[in-house]
């Protein structure tokens, strides 16, 4: 991999041609983001300048993954106060782009998290009598340091799961939990990266993901720039692949981590974990703090986003289906903590309780 990820405050420190997401000037700038939806075939940057714009980019998946939309959507709250000095003027304005945004997805915590302390900084006694624009000031510094906290965040990652991986290993990975998910360089990529970058010799099978393509699109587009093999398999392959002893280790990101461990990532997560679970394959998620949601006991109380029934149908030439069949189209699944054998986090492998973040 040409220079391999580097300690660095910036996303993407090695080979990366993009940037997942990118505030560009001052209080009066604007986010720039990378069009995941139209990846891999055109890498285009879409200029988000209104909290509307930021919501729709997360909604259509244009900014995905649960890191990287917390700090779209901190960004996003900044846009709300865009060309207004004037305190009374802000604060309301602020008030009304709250809720939408913190209601934007419901499944990845990340968004609810940074909201809500972005929300703390606005409403904090140290900024009570602040006028419009130093209180703008304030809330695009607070943004700042999440996006700098969340690379922090994956760099950490990287180097507490990098010991995981095994010289000649093959590792099965769903979804993107990569750069593209992040402000950095990933979490459940970012362990790789670290391996690769300490000399480990590894190859990548990526489950294509349906119905986005999550992987097929965005993971092996990713790893191939950053040199590392890898090879696309249907989301329905990989047990052919566990049966055949072909896969050493399997690690995932997530979008909510109850306190008891359970896991809620990418629908079809489940269903590797269980197969991983009955070929005796260690499972790892590899997550932020961010992304641990102390206040639910375990992952029944997770909301789990439905989508349209057009992201299933659309893929067999965009043709719509018969009158009468019926579609679902669950966007996340639960894995059970008994399923998963560590956590990675910032601060270490943990296990249940997770002292060390909470
Ligand atoms: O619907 P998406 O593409 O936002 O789903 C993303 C995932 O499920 C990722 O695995 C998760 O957010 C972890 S990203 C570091």
């Amino acid at each position: 991999m040409p220079g391999g990820p580097q300690e660095s405050t910036s996303q993407d420190p090695w080979s990366l041609s993009f940037m997942t997401l990118e505030w560009v000037g001052d209080i009066d700038g604007c986010l720039h983001i990378i069009d995941q939806t139209r990846l891999p075939q055109h890498n285009q940057q879409r200029i988000l300048k209104h909290p509307a714009d930021v919501i729709e980019a997360i909604q259509q998946l244009a900014v995905r993954g649960a890191p990287a939309i917390g700090v779209a959507a901190a960004y996003g709250l900044c846009l709300a106060l865009r060309g207004c000095d004037q305190i009374d003027q802000v604060r309301a304005l602020w008030q009304v782009a709250i809720a939408p945004m913190r209601q934007a997805r419901p499944t990845a915590v990340n968004l609810q998290h940074m909201v809500d302390r972005m929300n703390r900084v606005a409403t904090s006694p140290s900024c009570t009598d602040l006028d419009g624009v130093s209180l703008r000031n304030r809330l695009l510094e607070e943004a700042r340091a999440i996006e700098a906290q969340d690379q922090h965040f994956c760099r950490a990652i990287g180097a507490a799961g990098a010991e995981l991986i095994q010289d000649g290993a093959t590792i099965l990975t769903h979804c993107n939990a990569g750069a593209l998910a992040t402000a950095g360089q990933g979490t459940a990529l970012s362990v790789l990266y670290h391996a690769w970058q300490n000399g480990k010799r590894f190859r990548v099978l990526a489950d294509e993901t349906r119905p986005l393509l999550q992987g097929s699109r965005l993971t092996a587009w990713e790893l191939q720039q950053s040199g590392i093999p890898v090879d696309v398999i249907c989301d329905g392959a990989s047990g052919s692949f566990f049966q055949s002893g072909e896969i050493d280790l399997v690690i995932t990101g997530s979008d909510r981590v109850a306190a008891n461990g359970d896991a809620a990532n990418k629908i079809g997560t489940y269903t590797i974990a269980s197969l991983a679970r009955a070929h005796d394959v260690p499972f790892y998620i590899a997550a932020p703090s961010s992304t641990f949601d102390f206040s639910l006991e375990n992952g029944a109380q997770i909301p789990i986003e439905q989508r349209s029934e057009q992201e299933i149908w659309s893929i067999a030439g965009g043709q719509r289906p018969p009158k009468g069949i019926g579609y679902k189209n669950p966007a996340f699944d639960i894995t059970p903590a008994s399923h998963i054998r560590g956590w990675i986090t910032e601060a270490g492998v943990l296990q249940p309780p997770f002292e060390a973040i909470r």
